[in-house]
This record gives structure tokens, C-alpha cells and sequence, in this order.
């Protein structure tokens, strides 16, 4: 029997900026969740990273479920109200319509979900970023599912040995398409490499994989909340479930991903490059220049409509050296200020004043050619006297 993952994400208002989420809203959306699942979902568990909440949930309505949808906007809706009550900063920030209908896609909140054939043991990891886009997840995706460095059970797992399927977005065209590993693997980076605009949706197992062949086995939130909103409402903030171990990467390889702390943008006001650092979830309060980024993860088995977990992934000593190299990338980055590559170049930025600053000297542009022959023309007649 198929059974489907939900993760549904928002930020419906935190304390006291954009740092963290309050306990208060966890409660609500925690209760309002149990309180209306009975003959939606069947478990559902609820987390955080930084400002946005995390509603992870199974059930046997297939993906794009209106009923399952509907639950998660009326939590969020539930636990907007309470941020609204305490005052919370930015409360309902992710939710951009007033009323729900029939489907949460284009509404604000990040969606990603699919449909599994569960296997005796269906371990998974779902991954949550804040101060982030989509492609951020781009390249630790490709390091557990084509990096043999990362992955080794790509050389060593005969189950992973042909590879896996990556059905990449490019988020601007608003188009799709599917890239083989190992075979496409340069054709993928190529694309992949461009993160704002390629973005991995979906990584699906080939027909040929012995144990779990044609499976969805990873997917990546990719609303575009600035598009959508047609103005600056926070960088989307993604998240992602990755099922693990028995022909699938295993635990240790999926997290291993992470180890490096690697650029993504986002970080202030949406419009900085900085390291993402791994952390636990209590440790997700965005708070130098409102980060610096931050993955959670946590992970998960599901069985009989149950849920068991979740164990806070990054809880680990072992991710202190990759801490403290994005503390150090923080430090080198942040002396930098305003300037390109620390800020991110004028088109990708969330906002900008650049066309009212534009607007206000633009009679004071002069052609350079101009210019030069004033001066040259002022030396001459200095010469001359
Ligand atoms: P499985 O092939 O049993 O999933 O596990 C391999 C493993 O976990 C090594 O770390
Ligand atoms: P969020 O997208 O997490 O709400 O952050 C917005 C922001 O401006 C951070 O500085
Ligand atoms: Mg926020
Ligand atoms: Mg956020």
C-alpha cells in the first residue's frame, strides 16, 4: 500500500526579529494539528528551525491532498493568531491569501511530499533550513546521491551502483527535466551548479534499482515566495525529506552532506552569502546579522501509521569543527559589509533601494567621454596660461 509523506512549512511569526519561533505557537499548532487529524492524517510530528515552523505528517491521501493541506493552512492559521496575540514579529508572514482553496501551493507556506511504497524498515531524515532558498539543498542532494566521495555505498552497495535520477527545476522558465548519475553526472552539475535557478526537486531510485526500483526517495520545498508575492516577503526558507539506508544512502552518508559548511544565500534581509551551519533544533535561534544560515535535521521511522523519532540529527559533537569553520567564514565574510560577494549581486538581492538611489542622481550622470574631455580641455588651457 502507498503511503505519503507531507512536510509543510511556514513562518507565521517569531520573537524578536526573525530569530525563533515561540514555544506558545508550537503548542498551538502542535494541539490543532492532533485535534483535527483523526480521518486526514495518521501521525504527524511538529518542529522548528529558526523563525519557521515544521509540520511533518503521514498519511494515505496522496500528495497535493486538499484535506491534508487544509489541516496544515489552519494550524498555521491556529498558531498565527497566537503570534498575533503576543505581538510576535512578522505574525502570518508566510501566509499570503485569506482563505484557503482546495490546494496550499502558491499560498506561501513550502511544500514538499511523496508518495512512498514503504519498506519493512522506512527510515528517513527531514531536513529544515532557515535564512535560505531552495538551492541550497542542491549541493548537499547531489553529494549523498552521486558523490562517491561523500556516499561511498555508490561504490560499494550493489543496490546504489547504477545510480540515481534527478528531476531538476529551473524555477525561472518555470520547466522541468530529468538528469541520470553517474552517466548525466556533468550535465546535472552544470545545471545544479547555478542554485538561484536550477533547483533538484526530486531524487527518484532507476527501474533497474534491485530493491526499490522508480521510487521517489528525496523532495525539496521550491515555492518561490518572492514571485509569488510579487515583493519582498523573506527568503523561502526550504526543507526536505530524504529516505536512507538499504539500497538508499544510509544515515551517516545523507548527514555526512552536511559536514562542510558550504555557501548558500540568504542570511540578512535575504540578501547575503554565508555558511550554512549545521546545529540541533534548540540551537536554530537565527541570531548574528539574523543567522548565519542554519540546517536541522531529524530523523525519523515509519511503520503502521506511525511515526517513531524524531532524534535530533545534529545533536553531535562530531559537527563542532564544521560549527566553528562557518563561525570563522561568518567572521571573514562579515567584514565585508555591503560589498559583492558577501552581498549578493543587485538582481538576486530581496531588496534594494539601488532604484531610488538611481532615481534621485540621475541627472547627475554625465557620459565618461564628456567628462574626460572637460578635464583634458581644463589641463590644456592651465598649460596654455
Ligand atoms: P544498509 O545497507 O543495511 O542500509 O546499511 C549500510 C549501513 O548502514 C552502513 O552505514
Ligand atoms: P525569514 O525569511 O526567515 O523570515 O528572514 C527574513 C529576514 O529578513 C532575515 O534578516
Ligand atoms: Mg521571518
Ligand atoms: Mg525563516
Amino acid at each position: 500500500m502507498k503511503v505519503t509523506l507531507s512536510h509543510i512549512k511556514a513562518d507565521i511569526g517569531s520573537l524578536p526579529g526573525h530569530t525563533t519561533v515561540h514555544s506558545k505557537v508550537i503548542e498551538e499548532v502542535t494541539k490543532f494539528v492532533s485535534d483535527h487529524s483523526k480521518g486526514v492524517i495518521w501521525d504527524s510530528q511538529i518542529g522548528y528551525v529558526g523563525d519557521d515552523v515544521q509540520i511533518t505528517m503521514v498519511h494515505d491521501k496522496g500528495t497535493n491532498a486538499s484535506e491534508v493541506h487544509k489541516l496544515a493552512w489552519d494550524a498555521f492559521k491556529a498558531g498565527t493568531e497566537v503570534a498575533k496575540e503576543l505581538g510576535l514579529y512578522g505574525a502570518g508572514q508566510d501566509l499570503l491569501k485569506d482563505s484557503f482553496s482546495g490546494n496550499i501551493k502558491g499560498m506561501g507556506p513550502g511544500i514538499a511530499e511523496m508518495e512512498i511504497t514503504p519498506r519493512r524498515s522506512e527510515p528517513f531524515i527531514v531536513y529544515m533550513m532557515d535564512k535560505t532558498e531552495p538551492g541550497a539543498f542542491n549541493f548537499p542532494i547531489y553529494k549523498m546521491f552521486a558523490d562517491p566521495f561523500n556516499t561511498p555505498g555508490l561504490v560499494i552497495d550493489q543496490n546504489m551502483h547504477n545510480g540515481f535520477r534527478f528531476e531538476v527545476w529551473d524555477i525561472e522558465e518555470a520547466k522541468a527535466i530529468m538528469l541520470e548519475t553517474p552517466n548525466e553526472m556533468y550535465d546535472l552539475l552544470s545545471l545544479i551548479g547555478t542554485k538561484g535557478r536550477y533547483v533538484i526537486k526530486r531524487v527518484y531510485t532507476r527501474e533497474d534499482h534491485e530493491k526499490l526500483p522508480d521510487e521517489n526517495v528525496a523532495v525539496i520545498t521550491t515555492d518561490k515566495l518572492s514571485f509569488i508575492a510579487g515583493e519582498y516577503v523573506g527568503k523561502d526558507d526550504p526543507a526536505a525529506i530524504v529516505r536512507i539506508q538499504s539500497g538508499l544512502p544510509a544515515s551517516g552518508e545523507a548527514m555526512e552532506a552536511f559536514s562542510h559548511p558550504y555557501l548558500v544565500s540568504g542570511w540578512m534581509r535575504g540578501s547575503f552569502n554565508g555558511p550554512l551551519m549545521p546545529v540541533s533544533m534548540k540551537d536554530s535561534k537565527m541570531i548574528r546579522f539574523d543567522g548565519p544560515p542554519r540546517v536541522v535535521a531529524s530523523g525519523f521511522v515509519y511503520k503502521d501509521h506511525k511515526l517513531t523519532g524524531p532524534v535530533d540529527m545534529f545533536d553531535d559533537p562530531a559537527y563542532d569543527n564544521a560549527r566553528n569553520l562557518a563561525s570563522s567564514i561568518a567572521d571573514y565574510l562579515r567584514r565585508m559589509g555591503p560589498f559583492e560577494p558577501h552581498r549578493l549581486p543587485e538582481e538576486d538581492m530581496e531588496y534594494t533601494t539601488l532604484p531610488k538611489v538611481m532615481e534621485k542622481l540621475k541627472g547627475r550622470f554625465e557620459h565618461v567621454d564628456a567628462v574626460e574631455k572637460r578635464k583634458s580641455k581644463n589641463s590644456s588651457q592651465r598649460d596654455v596660461e
